[in-house]
C-alpha cells in the first residue's frame, strides 16, 4: 500500500488501535432534515471532537463544517436519489475524486444495493470509483445497503455475500449491519475491514452497545453509527460510551456508566 493511502487510512483507524469510530451524518442527502440532524454544523461541533472521522456529502462540508485539520473526512460520494422518489436504490456517483482530493478527505463512500433492481449500476458505481481514486491513493469506503427492504439487514448469509463483493470490486473497507447470527462470517469472509452502521434508533442504549460490543468481538472494526448517537438525548455520552467500546474494550456495562457519567 502506498504511503498516501496509508496516511489517509490511519485517520480512520486510529493506529494506536487499529479501530474507527466514524460518525455518520450522511442521510439528509436521502432524508432531508432528519430528526436530530436537522442542523448538521451544531451536531459536527458537538460531536466530532470524539470520532476519528466523520462521514457526510459535499454540501455539509462545504456549508456546516469548520476545519480543524483533526477528524478524518469521509466523503459520500453517491446518492441522488431520496426516500419520496420511485426507488431509492438507484444512486449513481455524486462526487469526483477531484472534489475529495480538495476537501482533503480521507476516503470516498459509495453504497451498494446487492440483490436489487440497481445492483450491477451501484457495483458499477463502486468498480469505476475504486478506478478513479487508484492513482491518488483515496481509500474508498463501501456501504452495504438495503434500500426499503430491511429484512435484509439481519440476513447473514446476505450482508456475508454483500461485503464480499464489495471487497472484490474494489471496497478498502466495508461499512454493513450487525445480525447476532454468523456476524464471524461476515468478518471472516471479507479481506477487508468492516465496521458496522447503527440503523433506526434502537430501545435503550443498553441495546446501542450490545451491538457495537458484540460486532468488534466478533472481527468488525469500528462503527459508523448516526442516528443512535445524534438522535439520542445525550449524544456526547453516546459517543464516549461507544469510544470506549471501540479503543479501550469496555463491556456494555462499562459503557453504561460513561454514559452517565455525562448526562
Ligand atoms: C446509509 O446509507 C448511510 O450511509 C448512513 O450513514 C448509515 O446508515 C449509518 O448511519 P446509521 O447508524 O444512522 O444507520
Amino acid at each position: 500500500m502506498g504511503i498516501g493511502k496509508a496516511n489517509r487510512l490511519a485517520r480512520i483507524f486510529r493506529p494506536s488501535t487499529g479501530r474507527a469510530v466514524m460518525l455518520a451524518l450522511d442521510h439528509g442527502m436521502a432524508l432531508g432534515p432528519i430528526t436530530g440532524l436537522e442542523k448538521p454544523a451544531g451536531v459536527i461541533s458537538l460531536l466530532a471532537p470524539y470520532a476519528d472521522s466523520l462521514m457526510a456529502t459535499k454540501g455539509v462540508f462545504n456549508h456546516c463544517y469548520t476545519p480543524d485539520g483533526r477528524a478524518g473526512i469521509v466523503l459520500r460520494a453517491s446518492g441522488a436519489t431520496t426516500i419520496v422518489g420511485p426507488d431509492l436504490t438507484a444512486e449513481t456517483l455524486t462526487a469526483t475524486i477531484d472534489e475529495a482530493l480538495m476537501l482533503s478527505a480521507d476516503a470516498m463512500a459509495t453504497s451498494i444495493f446487492v440483490g436489487t433492481d440497481n445492483e450491477r449500476d451501484s457495483i458499477e458505481n463502486l468498480a469505476a470509483l475504486a478506478g478513479d481514486c487508484a492513482p491518488y491513493g483515496m481509500p474508498i469506503l463501501a456501504v452495504t445497503a438495503v434500500g426499503k427492504d430491511r429484512e435484509k439487514q439481519f440476513d447473514a448469509k446476505y450482508l456475508g455475500l454483500a461485503c464480499r463483493v464489495a471487497a472484490e470490486h474494489g471496497a478498502d473497507m466495508v461499512k454493513t449491519y450487525f445480525t447476532p447470527e454468523s456476524f464471524e462470517h461476515v468478518t471472516g469472509c471479507c479481506p477487508v475491514p468492516i465496521i458496522i452502521a447503527g440503523g433506526p434508533k434502537m430501545g435503550t442504549e443498553e441495546d446501542v452497545f450490545r451491538v457495537a460490543r458484540a460486532a468488534l468481538d466478533q472481527g468488525a472494526m469500528g462503527i459508523d453509527m448516526g442516528r443512535n448517537v445524534w438522535q439520542n438525548p445525550n449524544p456526547v455520552g453516546m459517543m464516549k460510551a461507544l469510544a470506549a467500546i471501540v479503543h479501550e474494550g469496555a463491556s456494555v456495562a462499562d459503557a453504561v456508566a460513561i454514559l452517565n457519567e455525562v448526562r
